[in-house]
């Protein structure tokens, strides 16, 4: 009797509960499905064909206000080191960012289609095609036979070509990774007379990084031959501390004003000549006439905002993993990068790459399963 009576009050508590967690599972549903209404209202994406099934973005807002011009290169052979970077600066930040791509004519079509099939369709961009015919007389060889890379690489020199309206734009390699909001970056002070800020090599955050030998030069007499005439004439103290070119902020009115995009491409065309760069240069051929050209004339970065040689060898061993997640900026500069075979910290760069629709591109694990 009094068993029975237990089992019926067990069954009925049974059934509440049971409309408990469905009523809650509706409430949820509602939630969900009213902010996924308020956010399409808010977005206005500018090309929303397909149902985007990833979960909602951390900004996803209406990205308005001053626009926060960023240059990078797109090369067809590594366009997934410009998509990882696009989606961590893009993710980590709601500011009205407008990326100009500088790439080759017979990317963008690629390129295009890898940005509208992923979370990065609703970035604002720029496609702008490079002529590498711009370099002839400036490089040893002749530039329509030099790769991609190597010729994408000087569009840093070009950038009021690239954005001729701003006052204001940052340049970045496609090998870096954005953690912190690029807003802040942008906003770095530049010195009266300044055209641009680097992140210099002494620097002891960014020195951090730096190994003895190759590719790990420091000062002006690792990037330049002070033996030669030209070199010498400019006064220039050879332990002076160099830069790092793969990120700068510059302030574009005064570099057209002192015509820095003509003075670099004066001393591009006298190194073909006079061969004026260091010989054992083993970092970026673009870093030795920014070197001349900005001497005692830049502003500086803050280190966290350009974390680097994460490409070199013990890369892994140098940094610990707390400095790693508190940089705002990390840069794989050097042999190994993050989509390549054997990198430091690669599982970082993993987890923004998008995969390419078009099955063109697939960063090599060690262990792939094909
Ligand atoms: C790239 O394509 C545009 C438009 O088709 C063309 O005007 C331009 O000359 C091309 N540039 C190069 C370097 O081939
Ligand atoms: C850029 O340089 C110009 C010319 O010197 C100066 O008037 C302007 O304030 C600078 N802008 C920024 C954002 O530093
Ligand atoms: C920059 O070039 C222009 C035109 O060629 C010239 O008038 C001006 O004096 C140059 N400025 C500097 C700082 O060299």
């Amino acid at each position: 009797m009094t068993l029975r009576r237990v089992n019926v009050v067990i069954l009925v508590l049974i059934a509440v509960a049971f409309l408990i967690i469905v009523h809650r599972n509706l409430i949820n549903l509602n939630d969900f499905l009213r902010r996924e209404g308020s956010d399409s209202a808010h977005v206005g994406l500018p090309h929303e064909s397909e149902f985007d099934i990833e979960a909602p973005r951390k900004f996803e807002v209406a990205r308005v206000g001053r626009e926060i011009p960023v240059v990078i290169t797109a090369v067809e052979e590594r366009l997934g080191a410009l998509i990882a970077a696009m989606n961590s600066i893009y993710s980590n930040s709601k500011s009205n960012i407008v990326f100009h791509i500088v790439t080759m004519n017979d990317t963008v079509d690629h390129l295009k289609a890898w940005l509208s099939k992923t979370a990065l369709k609703a970035v604002k961009y720029k496609m702008l095609p490079f002529d590498s015919r711009i370099l002839e007389g400036k490089v040893s060889k002749n530039p329509q036979e030099t790769e991609a890379v190597k010729s994408l690489t000087f569009a840093r020199f070009y950038l009021p070509v690239f954005v001729p309206d701003a006052e204001k734009a940052i340049y970045m390699d496609d090998d870096v990774i954005v953690q912190g909001d690029i807003e802040e970056l942008y906003n770095t002070p530049l010195k009266a007379g300044h055209a641009a800020a680097f992140s210099d090599d002494c620097d002891s955050t960014a020195a951090k990084g730096i190994v003895r030998g190759a590719g790990s030069q420091k000062n002006y007499i690792g990037f330049l031959d002070f033996k030669k005439e030209s070199i010498r004439k400019l006064g220039m103290r050879a332990n002076t501390c160099s830069f790092n070119p793969g990120v700068f902020v510059a302030n574009l009115t005064e570099w057209k004003q002192q015509n820095i995009t003509k003075q670099l491409e004066k001393w591009m065309e006298l190194n073909v000549v006079e061969h004026l760069y260091s010989r054992t240069l083993a970092g970026s051929i673009t870093t030795p006439p920014l070197l001349i050209v900005f001497y005692k004339q830049h502003s500086s970065i803050d280190p966290m905002w350009h974390v680097r040689h994460l490409g070199l060898v013990g890369a892994g061993n140098r940094y610990s993993s707390q400095f790693i997640k508190a940089a705002k900026l990390l840069h794989w500069n050097g042999h190994y990068k993050p989509w390549g075979r054997a990198s430091a910290f690669s599982e970082i760069w993993d987890k923004w790459y998008l995969p390419d629709p078009m099955g063109n591109f697939h960063p090599i694990r060690r262990h792939t399963e094909d």
